[in-house]
């Protein structure tokens, strides 16, 4: 059984008072590890135990659930996902045993109002292909287990007997390559539980099947080669895999795969993502000279026609969103105009005095509204630069910098592994090309603010 505390760290960031720090009061839960996995052969890249986070719920909450995938990029060649091996994002044995439960992770009423006793869980990513996989590397000298589906099962099958397969209110949610997990497996946990009523949301995962602005697929070629390196494509939705037979690995993009998944669907998405903006807008290929570095460092830099290319990208995600978005009776979505990713997992941004906001309604009450059916949640924002809510990870003025610190709580789980976490995250800063390899985000902002400070007062 999971023994929580919660820990009471002061932390300092050397960014002065415009700094928004994580606030005081952290929930922290044990992992558990899930022993069975082996028979079912799920494991880690590494051929390590996966594991879970279970926060156990109270009151009304006891038969309510909310599985949350963790997030962290993908690796899709052999070098990528041998290196990823060595790391957190591969191996529970390098993670942190201890997961930090904020934003709606969150085990206090007034900061997570619909969920905060419901039973919390965080499913730990560590096969670098969104929960989906189902292959394996073998040669004389390494090994490597692709097998991400079968974690998906290995976490469900423990969890059932704990409670899961009595619940009646399920949410299933997830965060950057979690959000993306979230669209692939929402019609399976409906399927597990037929008694429940299953509802899915997808935070920062809406990645966009686009091009670069050098007009190649750079996202899509990435994600062709993570579906055929990890086998993928067996368990992607064969509705989807039918309707796309002569390219059956765009179903990995959540807009294709959308229209055929069933039970209630919330998209959670800045349009103006900035794993999105850095990635598969203007992947370092696509900028050999250089001429977006000003614009991706802080966006008072960027020129008009980088400002138009940027509109341009959230136009896109409102059109790939729209025909989702006519049935939003049962579904729904909140796409603010913000230079963010990631708003469900911290604090700062789902629920608090200064959190972002599309019509004075703020993510958390966006959510519950749609899960409860307590009103239509279709919040869209006008176009940057009109809100002056966001909680913005690129600086939207030459003297703002406000939000610099606002890291995703998934990046403040622990500090066991943060020098190497800084190493390894740095080497697939945005500046240097994508080699398989894409560790969400925060890269970006290392050279800029002192994240090791935080994480030294984090260990006290
Ligand atoms: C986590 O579990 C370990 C081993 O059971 C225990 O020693 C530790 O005190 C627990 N930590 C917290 C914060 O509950
Ligand atoms: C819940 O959060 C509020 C607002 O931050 C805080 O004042 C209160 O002490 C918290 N309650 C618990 C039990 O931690
Ligand atoms: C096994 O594969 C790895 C990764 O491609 C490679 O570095 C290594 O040399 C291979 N070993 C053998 C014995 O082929
Ligand atoms: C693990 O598997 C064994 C044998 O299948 C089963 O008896 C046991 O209940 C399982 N344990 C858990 C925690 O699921
Ligand atoms: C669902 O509910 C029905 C009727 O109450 C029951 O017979 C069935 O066993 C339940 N199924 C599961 C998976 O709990
Ligand atoms: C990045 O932006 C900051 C201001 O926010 C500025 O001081 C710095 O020179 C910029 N760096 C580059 C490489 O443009
Ligand atoms: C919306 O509903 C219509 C009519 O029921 C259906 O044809 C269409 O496929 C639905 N769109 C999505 C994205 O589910
Ligand atoms: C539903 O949301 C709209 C727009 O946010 C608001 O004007 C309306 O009052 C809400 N209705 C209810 C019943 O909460
Ligand atoms: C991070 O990368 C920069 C240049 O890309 C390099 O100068 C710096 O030493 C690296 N830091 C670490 C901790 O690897």
């Amino acid at each position: 059984m999971n023994i929580i505390a919660v820990t009471v760290l002061v932390i300092l960031l050397n960014c002065g008072s415009f700094c928004i720090c994580v606030p005081p009061q952290q929930l922290l839960v044990n992992m558990t590890v899930v022993r069975n996995a082996t028979a079912l052969g799920a494991f880690c890249l590494d051929g390590s135990l996966p594991a879970y986070h279970l926060h156990r719920g109270f009151g009304a909450g006891v038969r309510n659930w909310i599985l949350q995938f963790e997030g962290g990029g993908w690796c899709n060649d052999l070098k990528s996902c041998l290196e990823r091996a060595n790391t957190r994002r591969g191996s529970t044995k390098y993670m942190n045993k201890l997961a930090t439960f904020s934003g709606i992770l969150s085990n206090n009423a007034s900061l997570n109002p619909d969920f905060y006793n419901w039973n919390r869980v965080k499913l730990r990513y560590c096969d670098g292909a969104s929960f989906g996989g189902d292959a394996m590397f073998k040669n004389g000298t390494s090994i490597l287990y692709f097998r991400g589906q079968k974690i998906w099962e290995a976490i469900i099958q423990d969890l059932l007997p704990k409670g899961l397969g009595h619940a009646r209110q399920a949410l299933l949610s997830g965060c950057s390559a979690g959000g993306l997990s979230s669209f692939l497996h929402c019609d399976g946990l409906a399927k597990m539980l037929p008694n429940a009523t299953v509802k899915c949301l997808s935070d920062a995962g809406f990645f966009l099947d686009e091009k670069d602005v050098s007009l190649k697929y750079t996202m899509r070629s990435f994600y062709a080669k993570l579906v055929t390196l990890q086998g993928v494509e067996k368990n992607l939705n064969k509705k989807c895999t039918n309707f796309f037979s002569k390219n059956p690995e765009l179903c990995f993009f959540p807009q294709h795969a959308l229209k055929f998944i069933t039970p209630p669907f919330f998209i959670l998405n800045a349009a103006y993502d900035v794993f999105q903006f850095n990635h598969i807008l203007v992947p370092p290929s696509a900028d050999l000279l250089g001429q977006w570095k000003g614009c991706k460092n802080n966006t008072a830099q960027c020129n008009e026609k980088q400002i138009d290319t940027l509109q341009g990208f959230r136009q896109n995600m409102l059109l790939a969103l729209r025909s989702f978005s006519k049935n939003f009776s049962q579904w729904g979505m909140f796409i603010n105009s913000c230079f963010a990713h990631c708003q469900s997992e911290s604090q700062e941004t789902w629920l608090a005095v200064n959190s972002p906001r599309i019509h004075d309604v703020t993510i958390a009450k966006a959510v519950g509204d749609w899960y409860f059916n307590r009103n239509g949640t279709n919040e869209i924002d006008c176009p940057f630069p009109c809100d002056t809510t966001c909680h913005n990870l690129i600086p939207t003025a030459l003297d703002d910098r406000r939000f610099l610190s606002s890291i995703s709580e998934s990046d403040l789980d622990g500090c066991e592994d943060c020098l190497a976490r800084k190493h390894k995250d740095n080497k697939s800063g945005i500046n240097q090309p994508m080699h398989g390899l894409m560790v969400v985000g925060f890269a970006l902002f290392l050279d800029r603010i002192t994240f090791r400070d935080c994480y030294v007062s984090l260990i006290s």
